[in-house]
C-alpha cells in the first residue's frame, strides 16, 4: 500500500478545504492499492471528512493533537475531539511542531499514545537538522525520536504506527533528499521497527516532494509513500503528483 499524505499547514479554510474535495474527486479515481491521506488545519478537518466522504481510499487526519481528550485547556485540540469531527488519523511530532512549538519526544510519545488510545493512525514525523545532518548524526537522530516515540507502545500498536522521515533541512526548502539518502534513512527506521515488531510500518519520505522527484522516491522500495506540504495544495498539481507517483507502482 502505498501512500499519499498532504500537509496543508496553515491553509485551505472549510469552504476551500470543501472545493478542494470537489475538484480532486473529479480529478483522482479509487485504487485500493494505495491511500490518500488529508492534514487540514483543526478547523477544516470536518468540511475535509464530509467533502471526501464515500472514498475509502482517503483519509482525513488532524496535523496537531494534545494527549488529553478534554478539559480545561485553552487552544488545544484531542484525538477524541478530532475523530468525532471524522478524523481517522494525525500527525504527531511534524519538524514544525518540534522546532516552532518547542514540542519534546516526552510531549511526542504521550501524543502518540492518546492518538492509539482514541483508535486513530498516527503519522509520527522524524528527522535531523542540517546541522545534526552536517555533524553525522542523523541515524542517532531519527533513531533517537523513534525510539522515544514508541517508549511503551506494545508491538500492536507499533504495526498500526505510519512513520514519517522528514529532514528539517528539506521541508519548504526546495532541497530535496536523493532517494538514496532517504532510502539510507528509511533502513535505520525500519531495522528499529522490526526490533519492535513492526517490520512492514510504511515509512514514508517527506521534504520538497514535488512531481518531479516523487516517482523516483517510490521507485526506492523503502519509501512506501510521501508527505507532501507545498506541492499538496492545488488540487490539480496534487492530483498530477499522485498520478505521476502511482504510474510507477506496480500494477499500474
Ligand atoms: P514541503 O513540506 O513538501 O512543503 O517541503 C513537507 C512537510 O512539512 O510535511
Amino acid at each position: 500500500m502505498t501512500i499519499f499524505a498532504a500537509n496543508w499547514k496553515l491553509h485551505h479554510a472549510p469552504d476551500e478545504a470543501r472545493q478542494f474535495a470537489a475538484r480532486f474527486l473529479e480529478l483522482v479515481p479509487p485504487r485500493s492499492d494505495r491511500t490518500v491521506a488529508f492534514f487540514p488545519t483543526a478547523l477544516s478537518v470536518e468540511a475535509a471528512a464530509m467533502g471526501f466522504a464515500g472514498r475509502p481510499d482517503i483519509t482525513i487526519g488532524a496535523q496537531d493533537v494534545y494527549w488529553e481528550a478534554s478539559g480545561a485547556f485553552t487552544g488545544a485540540t484531542s484525538p477524541v475531539l478530532a475523530a468525532a469531527a471524522g478524523a481517522g488519523a494525525a500527525l504527531i511530532g511534524h519538524s514544525e511542531r518540534r522546532h516552532v512549538f518547542g514540542e519534546s519526544d516526552s510531549d511526542v510519545r504521550r501524543k502518540v499514545t492518546a492518538v492509539f488510545a482514541a483508535g486513530l493512525t498516527p503519522f509520527l514525523c522524524v528527522g535531523e537538522t542540517l546541522e545534526q545532518r552536517e555533524a553525522d548524526t542523523t541515524e542517532q537522530v531519527v533513531v533517537g525520536q523513534l525510539e522515544a516515540a514508541c517508549q511503551g507502545l506494545d508491538s500492536e500498536q507499533v504495526i498500526r504506527l505510519v512513520v514519517c522521515y522528514e529532514p528539517v533541512w528539506a521541508i519548504g526548502t526546495g532541497r530535496n533528499a536523493t532517494p538514496e539518502d532517504a532510502a539510507a534513512v528509511h533502513t535505520v527506521l525500519r531495522r528499529i521497527l522490526g526490533s519492535r515488531g513492526g517490520p512492514s510500518v510504511p515509512v514514508l519520505y517527506g521534504g520538497s516532494v514535488n512531481q518531479g522527484n516523487v516517482a523516483a522516491l517510490l521507485a526506492r522500495p523503502e519509501v512506501n509513500g510521501v508527505l507532501v506540504g507545498g506541492a499538496s495544495l492545488d488540487p490539480a498539481k496534487w492530483a498530477e503528483l499522485i498520478r505521476v507517483g502511482e504510474a510507477g507502482l506496480v500494477g499500474s
